[in-house]
């Protein structure tokens, strides 16, 4: 389908400002839209700015006029009770895409996670597993891309990590054993602009994995490495874990909570029996081999 105006809803975080600055080279008009877009400092070129909470159906609405694409990114990470998740992962998505269908948007694509399932022990995997359905539910050909934990340059994950690394002498590892297939944002985001330029995208739901499966345990000696840090990297023991999550919940805004040790009960890896990145045109890079260039930005 050829792109010509895209609403990127939660479009000013990590995943959404790489998306921005693609479609915007190709010619594409963008609008990316979040709570705090009108403070939002070196946006690509060219991209319109709208501020709006997608929980607001009147915002939402002029969020989505024109738009003939709409990517839906915005994600919860931390609560202490399963009502954030809920919102963000299921009430708003559902909403903006019921919004989309009003207003005669073709391409719905939601942003969901490797490792969600219905029956997950946490509230954010679980969640984001029924936000693809009620998504589906009002916006039948919405196309769904399950992302891996993305690396980058500024990510959420190894940019913190190595920073305190560098600090620190000792960071205990949650969930050491768990595996993880990270991904490059750069195949990401040219996964998101498949599944919007892409027909046969209607109505599936893709998994994004990078080319390598390794624990928790392993990714976090490769980003110490790559941060040329010697700190010591303890397993961090569950029940530690909970009791550390229990007590950062009482802070005005948790930084951790319990939720994020449940996430990490569960791999967050490929499933093996749904689309995935090759489906798309995309041979994935592995991010834990630029992990270097990565930190050095
Ligand atoms: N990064 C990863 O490793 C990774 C892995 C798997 C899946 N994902 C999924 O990919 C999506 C994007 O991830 P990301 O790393 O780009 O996240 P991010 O950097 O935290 O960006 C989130 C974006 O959503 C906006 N937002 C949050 N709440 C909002 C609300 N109520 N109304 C409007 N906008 C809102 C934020 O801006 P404001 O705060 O200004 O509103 C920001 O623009 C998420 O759904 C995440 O679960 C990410």
């Amino acid at each position: 389908m050829s792109l010509q105006r895209v609403t990127l809803l939660g479009g000013t975080g990590f995943v959404g400002r790489a998306l921005a600055a693609r479609l915007a080279a190709e010619g594409v008009a963008v609008r990316v839209v979040a709570r705090n877009a009108h403070t939002a400092t070196d946006l690509p070129e060219g991209v319109g700015a709208l501020a709006a909470d997608v929980r607001d159906a009147r915002a939402v609405r002029r969020a989505l006029a024109d738009a003939n694409a709409v990517v839906y990114l915005p994600g919860c990470v931390t609560g202490r009770s399963e009502s954030p998740f809920r919102e963000l992962h299921v009430n708003a998505p559902r909403a903006c895409a019921e919004q989309a269908a009003t207003e005669g948007v073709t391409r719905f694509v939601y942003v969901s996670a490797l490792g969600v399932r219905r029956d997950a022990p946490s509230h954010a995997d679980r969640t984001k597993a029924e936000g693809e359905r009620a998504v589906a539910a009002v916006f039948p050909d919405a196309t769904v891309v399950r992302a891996g934990l993305t690396l980058g340059a500024g990510d959420h994950f190894a940019t913190p990590l190595a920073d305190a690394m560098r600090r620190y002498p000792l960071l205990p590892v949650l969930g050491p054993g768990t595996r993880i297939q990270p991904l490059h944002r750069d195949d990401l985001v040219a996964a998101l602009t498949a599944a919007m330029r892409r027909d046969d995208t209607n109505g599936r739901t893709y998994e994004a994995g990078g080319p390598t499966t390794l624990s928790m345990h392993a990714l976090v000696k490769a980003v110490r490495r790559a941060a040329g840090a010697h700190c010591w990297l303890p397993p961090l023991p569950q029940g530690l874990a909970m009791a550390a999550g229990a007590l950062a919940e009482l802070a005005p805004t948790p930084r951790f909570c319990r939720d994020q040790v449940r996430l990490m009960r569960t791999d967050k890896v490929v499933r093996g029996d749904l689309p995935t990145l090759d489906r798309l045109g995309i041979t994935p890079r592995d991010p834990v081999a630029d992990l270097d260039a990565f930190l050095a930005v």
